[in-house]
């Protein structure tokens, strides 16, 4: 179902979020950044887990809520896993390796809203929310040349 600019995807189990990782997984390259955005709860580290999962990498991944960054390396590209719901101040960014991480690799980011300044334009948003009846979903908003890039690939 698309609505305005955005793909609506239905995630009512951990399986329906695989799905999508999969289908995702398979259009990505060095540069690109995932916006993941949703509420507590909502279901970005499980999608971060599954495209990783996707993308070959066998070990544990954990959630960065206290590290902030997680890095793996993958076949193709690194992959660099952040969460900047504890991010303090954005100039922390530098610290971390935030510009390095998005030349290097692949970069999935949850609470990208606390880096408003340092998103790319060409980015693809991915907005995780639960419903009433507690079933999630998620609203695929491609931005700059995602948009053309996600279109190709539908
Ligand atoms: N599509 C889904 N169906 C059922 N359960 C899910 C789904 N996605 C995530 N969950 C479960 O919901 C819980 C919270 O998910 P997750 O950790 O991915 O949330 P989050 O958005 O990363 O939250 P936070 O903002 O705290 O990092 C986990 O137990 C996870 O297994
Ligand atoms: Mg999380």
């Amino acid at each position: 179902m698309t609505t305005g600019d955005a793909f609506h995807v239905p995630l009512p189990d951990l399986a329906a979020t695989e799905r999508l990782a999969a289908r995702l997984a398979p259009l990505l390259r060095r540069g690109d950044l995932l916006a993941l955005e949703g509420d507590l709860g909502a279901g970005k580290t499980a999608f971060a887990r599954a495209l990783l999962r996707v993308l070959g990498v066998t070990g544990e991944v954990p959630s960065p809520t206290f590290t902030l960054l997680q890095s793996y390396e993958t076949a193709t590209f690194p992959v660099h896993h952040f969460d900047l719901y504890r991010l303090k101040i954005e100039i922390e960014l530098d610290e971390l390796g935030w510009h390095e991480a998005l030349a290097d690799g692949v970069t999935i980011v949850e609470w990208p809203t606390r880096a408003a300044g340092f998103l790319p334009e060409d980015r693809l948003e991915l907005h995780f929310a639960m419903d009433d009846a507690a079933t999630r979903h998620c609203a695929v908003k491609p931005k700059g040349a995602w948009q053309g890039r996600w279109e190709n690939a539908r």
